[in-house]
């Protein structure tokens, strides 16, 4: 294999981050597809390729990016997939400091509760991006099933930074599954695993000077001979 293959990868996979400001610039529509493509060359089991994407642009994004927010800020919540964003331990810890890695890139004290609900009801807002895709999943499909929708997602997201874009995978663009479900007509029978709102990088954006670490390769990697 080649030097140049194995650099290219590495630096895709070490410049993808999740990107918080982008700017209102739209992805041409080929070049989207092109992306897309490739993100459904990822592997699935038995190649069912459960993954049932959503990419919503123009008014679409924008009727949500007014919906959204009003309906969360009201208490409208509807996940269909429990999410309690509690963790103990090391899980725990990583959560604290990516979280403190974020808000202190956006000079917000840990103290400041509304600083940081305003922050993080960017989220709903899909900040400010023009485009977004939501993944769904078959009713009766599992964890199986959401493993591969993972490997669609991670695909996807290395095609956008390879393609010069940038992309943040969200749970938050799943608060309000029935919401997001009813704008863009969506099959009931088809659950909302979570969104990734992606365009160009707002350079001027502060959330993206954020960048967070990984824990070291032998707390996550147990090599057996
Ligand atoms: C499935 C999934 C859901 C996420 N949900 C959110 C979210 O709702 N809001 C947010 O700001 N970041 C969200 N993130 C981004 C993570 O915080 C981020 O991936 C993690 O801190 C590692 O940082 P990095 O992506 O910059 O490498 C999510 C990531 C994943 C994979």
């Amino acid at each position: 294999m080649s030097e140049q293959l194995s650099a290219a990868f590495e630096q895709i996979v070490r410049q993808r981050r999740s990107v918080r400001g982008f700017t209102d610039q739209v992805v041409p529509r080929k070049t989207l597809e092109r992306i897309f493509s490739l993100a459904g060359r990822a592997p699935s089991n038995c190649n069912t390729q459960p993954w049932d994407s959503y990419v919503v642009s123009g008014n679409t994004i924008e009727t949500l990016r007014e919906r959204l927010p009003q309906a969360l800020m009201a208490g409208d919540y509807s996940m269909d997939f429990e999410y309690s964003g509690k963790y103990d331990g090391a899980y725990k810890e990583r959560q604290y400091d990516a979280a403190a890695r974020l808000y202190n890139a956006m000079g917000i004290e840990r103290s400041d509760r509304d600083a940081r609900t305003a922050a993080f009801a960017r989220n709903f807002e899909f900040f400010g991006a023009p485009h977004a895709v939501f993944l769904f999943l078959r009713e009766d499909f599992g964890m199986r099933e959401a493993a591969d929708l993972g490997m669609y997602a991670q695909t996807l997201m290395l095609g956008f930074t390879a393609f010069g874009l940038a992309s943040c995978p969200q749970t938050a663009l799943s608060f309000n599954a029935k919401l997001v479900r009813d704008v863009l007509g969506v099959d009931p029978h088809y659950k909302l695993l979570f969104g990734i709102s992606f365009g160009y990088e707002d350079q001027n954006e502060p959330a993206n000077d954020c960048r967070v670490e990984r824990a070291a390769l032998q707390q996550t990697t147990h090599f057996l001979d």
